[in-house]
């Protein structure tokens, strides 16, 4: 019999978990607007509203943190976190900021301007914001099999050259700044692009001479799915791969929250000397100095290490196939969920899942407000709440997928935690003809209204 894979670590701390009852959890939500984002920890069991900043470092990001150097200007923590990431990704230049957002505003702060137009693939919703917030356009070019949640495709992060070609060819080519990848796809599900669609972009770019740049909060888990799903890659090291995937970008935003399995973090690394230079100046005023950059030195060391931890095989695997694990029992009951799964997360399909409630009543947001309600498990909406408002019309946008997010935190949950929230799943897939009415908004905010937005139970 074949040996089941083991996590590649043990632990040495644990954090305990505060149980409740069905009554006080109806309670709680209520209280909260009906907004999981209004909950307090502790009103949570099982957390899964996001893999970003809830992983558990190792004793060597530990060590890291005792290590730190706290200098202003130049400290040994900023060289060895700009060392390593020069050498993950060969990019020569490196800006650290605070988070991901940040880092997005730093470069498009010295990119993108009025009635520009940024492609990419399915861009994450803060990436959007700093796009529209400069009233540019951010254009979706991604495949169409990402929208359709049956359909398997091993690539549904991909961009869909023709599509892109058409944006490229057919707009003033000083309209369009930049081409943004994001690897993973979070906003798709958590999937993948691969090496080939990342070379084809690339090609395309240069021939339209448009930089490359990559968000890449989830870079690792995308190398990951080239080496173990596409041709030529299964003897490559994950750092092999990575290595190439930047190869052909000009630049990226970090997110280092998510593979670099920290609690808070970010960067830009790019090649452009003068787009540097402009990123230096954001940087100085909207985050601080550029060898901090809105982190501790101590923060920094440990993301060090977390970038060589996260670029490991071995991690990644079982990372991935806890993920999967996860996904694996909800499909064995039947429940209907994206596929193939998601690298750092499970996408509960709420049009299949819960039909009877109208799409008006945002039936995704319904679907994790009863999650929560009867496990304990606090999920995220991905879907009508979240695609905001049409800026001009200011019509509800109604995405094609209408989704509940399951992120799998790093290093956190074991698997009889997946195996708990499989069978909650299940109970309430069971009990799913019951579910009629969903939810009305009360207030919401003018932009990013999903963080804020208050609710009312319809009956
Ligand atoms: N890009 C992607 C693909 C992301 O998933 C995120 C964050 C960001 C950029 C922004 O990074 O949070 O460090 O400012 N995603 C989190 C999530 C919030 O839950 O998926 P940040």
């Amino acid at each position: 019999m074949q040996l089941p894979f083991i996590e590649p670590y043990k632990i040495k701390m644990v954090e305990s978990i505060k149980r409740s009852t069905l009554e006080e959890r109806k309670h709680w939500i209520k209280e909260a607007h009906y907004n999981l984002f209004n909950l307090t920890s502790d009103q949570v069991m099982i957390d899964l509203l996001t893999d970003s900043g809830t992983g558990a470092m190792s004793d060597k990001q530990w060590a890291e943190i005792m290590l730190g150097d706290e200098s202003y200007a130049g400290s040994s923590s900023f060289v060895k976190l700009k060392d390593r990431v020069t050498n993950l990704t060969g990019f020569p230049y490196f800006i650290p900021t605070h988070q991901g957002r940040a880092a997005e505003n730093v470069l498009f702060s010295a990119l993108v301007k009025a009635n520009d137009l940024v492609p990419g693939n399915s861009h994450f919703d803060t990436t959007k914001g700093h796009i529209e917030f400069r009233k540019a356009t951010a254009v979706d070019c991604t495949i169409d099999e990402a929208f359709d949640t049956s359909v398997y495709h091993p690539f549904k992060g991909n961009v869909d050259i023709k599509k892109l070609e058409e944006v490229l060819r057919s707009n003033p080519i000083e309209k369009i700044p930049l081409v943004i990848l994001t690897v993973t796809c979070n906003t798709a599900g958590g999937q993948p692009v691969s090496m080939q669609n990342i070379r084809e972009v690339a090609a395309v770019c240069k021939r339209y001479k448009v930089p490359l740049y990559f968000d890449s909060a989830r870079f690792a888990e995308n190398a990951y799915f080239i080496k173990t799903r596409e041709d030529g890659f299964a003897n490559q090291s994950i750092k092999e791969i990575v290595k190439e995937m930047f190869s052909y970008g000009d630049g990226m935003t970090m997110s280092a929250k998510k593979d670099g399995i920290v609690n808070m973090g970010g960067f830009i690394a790019l090649r452009d000397t003068e787009v540097y230079q402009k990123c230096v100046t954001f940087n100085i005023m909207y985050e601080g100095f550029i060898t901090y950059g809105g982190m501790s030195g101590r923060d920094m060391g440990a993301l060090s290490q977390g970038l060589d931890e996260a670029t490991e095989f071995d991690f990644l695997e079982s990372r991935i196939q806890q993920v999967h694990y996860l996904g694996q029992r909800l499909v064995e009951f039947g429940v209907p969920v994206q596929q193939p799964f998601g690298g750092h997360a499970i996408y509960l399909d709420a049009n299949k899942f819960v039909p009877n409630i109208s799409p008006e009543e945002f039936r995704a947001q319904s679907l994790a407000i009863e999650l929560y309600i009867t496990a304990g498990i606090r999920g995220v909406e991905v879907g009508t709440i979240l695609a905001d408002r049409d800026p001009i019309t200011r019509n509800n946008r109604y995405p094609k997928l209408e989704l509940v997010r399951l992120a799998i935190p790093r290093r956190t949950y074991s698997l009889s935690h997946m195996e708990y929230v499989a069978v909650a799943l299940k109970n309430i897939y069971e009990t799913r003809h019951e579910a009629k009415r969903g939810y009305s908004i009360k207030w919401e905010a003018p932009i990013m209204r999903h963080f804020t937005v208050q609710l009312e139970k319809l009956v």
